[in-house]
């Protein structure tokens, strides 16, 4: 009668075969079956990341064995005798609610895929404007200097930019300019002749010219010497060098990124850095801003690498309790998106099994302040969120909360149109108390419709 392929059994035993073998979306159970009894049924059918609900039918009085049923996971249940209506009824607000976690699951799929570019997840309003200047200068030769904290995201925009320019097809070399000293970062940037210096047993390619017709990737590009920012200027304005020890200029086509976590700027007025280089690496400057001033990215990056690690860890964590997610929200980042990936990734390892993560699993101190024990010096995750940090509180929606916020009324929207406007016929639907219902519509201004007392409660 509402539309659903039905499989009935005689007994508890042939149930828990069928629920091994195939998946069902709902299994109504008795409590007191022949073979064996409903709550292990209620066990198989709401074993290891199953979706499917059950609904229990329980006799007169046995209120105990009822609440167990609920504990273990049960969707309701319903007391004998009943009217079939009431059955069905469930059974509807179960499809509802499986259609809106279908929904959801969609919805949070394409907001991933709405907000990630190649690699980036940004949905905030500043990291939005990067990806769309990535977007618009990769296509080109300029220049591209990005500058951004430690663990902003600056070697990912490198990646994006070479991706998707005409150069994808050569290759992208990076150097991390800190890592050498002056002498060894020119012989890498340019190459050295056999006899060089000592220990330059032969002649050697240097970055430059490995990364011919493709990109080069100056990491830390703040650090160089004097003597090094003299020859990259060089390589800059006429696209020749020389390998050291030798006096040929071997010609180059290399588009140049570099990113810094310096302010460059300061450098140049302190003496330290060129300022003509300055101009010729500044040509496009790409700013990736702090985690802590794109809130809107924390929980979007958050529940990507919970998903991701789940993965590769084969755990199965419900997403994040509502005290983490608070605090996730609340602190402030120095180790920027690096430091959030690192503790949501042993938040994965810590944290059990089909449990939400909790505030000590992400900060990894047994004795986190959140969980009463000693303060300690090195949580500041936990102790900055608890009393306040930023005082954001939770006033803050991510953009995954606010599409969730705006499909919820959607939704409500066309269930009260279904139902001619029966608030209470779509409360039972969504399976919310007429009260719930009346809260959410007044705060989503929902207007009400004719008959049903008008919605007040
Ligand atoms: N917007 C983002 N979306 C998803 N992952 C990100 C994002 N930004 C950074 N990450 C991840 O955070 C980590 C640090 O990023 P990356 O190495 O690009 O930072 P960086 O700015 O180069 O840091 P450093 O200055 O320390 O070298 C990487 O694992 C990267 O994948
Ligand atoms: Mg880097």
């Amino acid at each position: 009668a509402v539309g659903c392929d039905v499989l009935a059994v005689p007994t508890g035993t042939d149930g828990i075969e069928a629920i091994r073998e195939k998946t069902f979306d709902l299994v109504i159970t008795d409590l007191r079956l022949p073979g064996t009894d409903g709550l292990s049924v209620l066990r198989t059918a709401k074993g290891k990341e199953s979706q499917t609900e059950v609904l229990v039918i329980t006799a007169h009085g046995s209120v105990d064995t009822a609440v167990e049923a609920m504990k273990l996971g049960a969707f309701d249940y319903i007391t004998k005798p009943f009217q079939m209506d009431e059955l069905l009824l469930i059974v509807e607000r179960v499809g509802s609610m499986i259609m809106l976690r279908r929904e959801n699951q969609d919805l949070k799929h394409q907001l991933e895929e709405k907000f990630c570019f190649n690699g980036i997840l940004g949905a905030n309003s500043q990291m939005r404007a990067v990806l769309e200047k990535i977007k618009l200068v990769a296509e080109t030769d300029s220049t591209v200097l990005i500058v951004g904290e430690s663990g902003t995201g600056k070697e990912l925009v490198a990646n994006a930019l070479h991706q998707n320019s005409a150069r994808k097809g050569y290759p992208l070399i990076k150097v991390s300019c800190a890592a050498l000293p002056e002498s060894l970062l020119e012989a890498e940037l340019f190459g050295h002749e056999k006899g060089a210096f000592t220990g330059a047993l032969r002649q050697r390619r240097g970055r430059f010219e490995m990364a011919n017709r493709g990109t080069l990737f100056l990491d830390e590009i703040g650090e160089i010497s004097p003597v090094v920012q003299v020859k990259l200027l060089r390589v800059l304005q006429e696209r020749t060098f020389e390998r050291v020890g030798s006096n040929e200029p071997i010609e180059t086509d290399v588009r140049l990124v570099c990113a810094t976590q310096k302010d460059l700027r300061k450098e140049v007025a302190q003496g330290r850095f060129r300022e003509d280089l300055f101009y010729r690496l500044n040509v496009v400057p790409i700013v990736v801003p702090p985690l802590r001033q794109r809130q809107e990215d924390i929980m979007v990056i958050a529940e990507h690498v919970l998903e991701t690690c789940s993965l590769k860890l084969n755990k199965h964590l419900r997403g994040f309790s509502q005290q983490a997610r608070e605090l996730l929200l609340r602190y402030s980042y120095p180790g920027n998106v690096r430091e959030l990936e690192n503790m949501v990734e042993r938040a994965v390892a810590l944290g059990r099994d089909q449990a939400a993560v909790q505030p000590p699993d992400l900060c990894g101190f047994q004795s986190c302040p959140y969980l009463g024990g000693v303060q300690q010096e090195s949580c500041g995750f936990c102790s900055e969120g608890l009393t306040g940090g930023k005082k954001k509180k939770d006033a803050t929606l991510t953009a995954l909360a606010a599409a969730r916020e705006s499909f919820e009324k959607d939704y409500i929207v066309s269930v009260l149109e279904r139902v001619d406007g029966s608030r209470t016929t779509a409360s039972r639907i969504l399976g919310l108390s007429r009260k719930a219902l009346w809260e959410k519509c007044k705060r989503y201004g929902i207007p009400s419709a004719h008959g049903d007392g008008g919605g007040g409660d």
